[in-house]
């Protein structure tokens, strides 16, 4: 059911995820589907809503530094210096991936010996976090390889008969998963670009930063964010090569910028523009709800423009590149 984010119903939230029970919250990225971090059988509840399979570990979310210790172990030096460089971009839409400790069940990490950790920036997330007093685990609130949510209503379309609270936030700002960024070894590597950027990071920490080539066979990937075929939508998604290929079928068009192939023999049945300004940001942010409506229509084919790979760029590219890559 969809609550209004009252303080009545987050304090309600607050106290299902403390006595194990399962939460959608909005967070500026998408909307997560959170239990306590701490709580194994609670875990395996979330693997079981999204059909996840268990070799896939979830983000572990907090309201701020103060109790981070209490999942990461920040013992090395260098670790605990990046992050506190790194601490300027929190909350927000980046996850860190730190040694774990101990207490962190397998079930959130899939038996890794370390953990993704994020403070996310929305008002929403930041009262139920601090509410909960537990680190909540909470991957997107999608079944298992669907595209992100990024409304209530998208989570009640999907889950609506396993959970019972989903607290409304409104639309989700980014509309993108946040970056995933490891700091476990010397080279910090970017497993899963999103919001914050790949430059931005570098020129942060002082390091240019690894971009992890992010495609692993399905099947035998350590992490999900790097299976080919993720975030897809039903109907099939194929990227504009700017030739004039003629596609049969209803097919539709989702332009990034407003342009889209002019003069050819194609006809469109639906064309969407992400953001008619030329606005990466906005582009993104419309991105999943635009997949999202276009995959209700029962279209043989969703034709998606393409933008170059720089700053937000990449995430962009990144997600259209795994829905258009299930053959
Ligand atoms: O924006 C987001 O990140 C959203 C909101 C709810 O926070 N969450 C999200 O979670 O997108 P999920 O589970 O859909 O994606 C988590 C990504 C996966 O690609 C996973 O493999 C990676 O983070 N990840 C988590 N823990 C990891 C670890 N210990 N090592 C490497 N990658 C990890
Ligand atoms: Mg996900």
């Amino acid at each position: 059911m969809i609550l209004e984010n009252t303080p009545e119903n987050i304090s309600r939230a607050a106290k299902l995820l403390r006595s194990g029970g399962i939460v959608a919250f909005p967070t500026e990225t998408v909307y997560g589907l959170g239990a306590n971090a701490l709580d194994a059988w609670a875990v395996s509840e979330i693997f079981r809503i999204k059909q996840r399979p268990a070799t896939d570990p979830l983000i572990v979310h907090l309201p701020d530094l103060s109790r981070i210790e209490s999942v990461a172990d920040l013992s090395s030096p260098t670790t605990r210096r990046r992050l506190e460089q790194l601490n300027r971009f929190w909350p927000g839409p980046l996850s860190v991936v730190l040694p774990k400790q101990l207490c962190v069940p397998d079930a959130v990490t899939a038996g890794l010996s370390s953990v993704a950790v994020r403070i996310p920036k929305h008002p929403v997330a930041l009262a139920l976090l601090r509410a909960c007093e537990v680190p909540v685990a909470a991957p997107s609130a999608n079944p298992f390889s669907y595209i992100s949510p990024t409304t209530a209503q998208h989570v009640v379309d999907n889950l609506g008969a396993e959970v019972s609270i989903i607290l409304d936030g409104g639309a989700c700002k980014i509309g993108l998963e946040s970056t995933v960024l490891s700091i476990t070894s010397e080279v910090p590597e970017i497993l899963r670009p999103g919001a914050i950027t790949a430059e931005e990071i570098s020129a942060v920490l002082g390091v240019k930063v690894m971009r992890s080539l992010g495609t692993v066979a399905q099947g035998s990937a350590p992490a999900p964010g790097m299976l080919r075929e993720h975030y897809s939508p039903h109907t099939k998604v194929e990227l504009w090569d700017r030739s004039d290929k003629l596609h049969r079928g209803r097919v539709a068009f989702i332009s990034i910028d407003g342009s889209q192939p002019a003069g050819g023999r194609q006809r469109f049945e639906i064309v969407r523009t992400l953001s008619s300004a030329g606005d990466l940001e906005e582009a993104g942010s419309n991105l999943f709800s635009t997949l999202r409506e276009l995959d209700q229509l029962g279209l043989d084919l969703i034709v998606v423009d393409t933008c170059n790979r720089e700053g937000l760029g990449a995430a962009i590219m990144d997600r259209l590149t795994r829905a258009s890559a299930r053959s």
